[in-house]
């Protein structure tokens, strides 16, 4: 069974409250029940950790950064500022892909840099939800 993590970054638990107009109407809990019924005949199990704490999110790569098949990773406004979080998914084993719900590229010009991209092993951007949707994918 392929062990695959989506690891959300700041402010995205809010999601469902936090513009709409940009980042949709659904709760991530509700997606995920979602995703994983689209991968129940899949051999993937799929688990989910968000925190606000930059820390934390490090902590959550290191730990499971050789042991997981795959790590599907939105920094939110980290992916623009941590060279931390960049440094650690460059030291882990298990290869990330970085997803953003909107495209970055049509909004303000600090989010159009990220520290992420160069390390990670793709990036997907602008799709929505079915952003995580295709990430996961690609390690089935
Ligand atoms: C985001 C884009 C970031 O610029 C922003 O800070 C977020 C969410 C996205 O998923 O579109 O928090 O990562």
């Amino acid at each position: 069974m392929l062990q695959v993590m989506i690891i959300n970054g700041p402010n995205l638990n809010l999601l469902g409250r936090r513009q709409p107009e940009i980042y949709g109407e659904d709760t991530f809990d509700d997606f995920m029940i979602h995703l994983k019924g689209k991968f129940v005949d899949s051999d993937v199990e799929l688990s989910y950790f968000q925190s606000n704490h930059e820390g934390e999110l490090l902590d959550k790569l290191h730990e499971i950064g050789w042991s997981y098949d795959g790590i599907v990773l939105n920094a939110g406004a980290y992916t623009h500022t941590s060279v931390a979080l960049a440094d650690a998914v460059a030291a882990i084993e298990t290869p990330v892909i970085e997803v953003h719900i909107s495209n970055v590229h049509k909004r303000e010009a600090f989010r159009h840099h990220s520290f992420l991209s160069p390390v990670c092993e793709g990036v997907i951007v602008g799709f929505g939800l079915r952003g995580y949707e295709l990430a996961v994918q690609y390690f089935v």
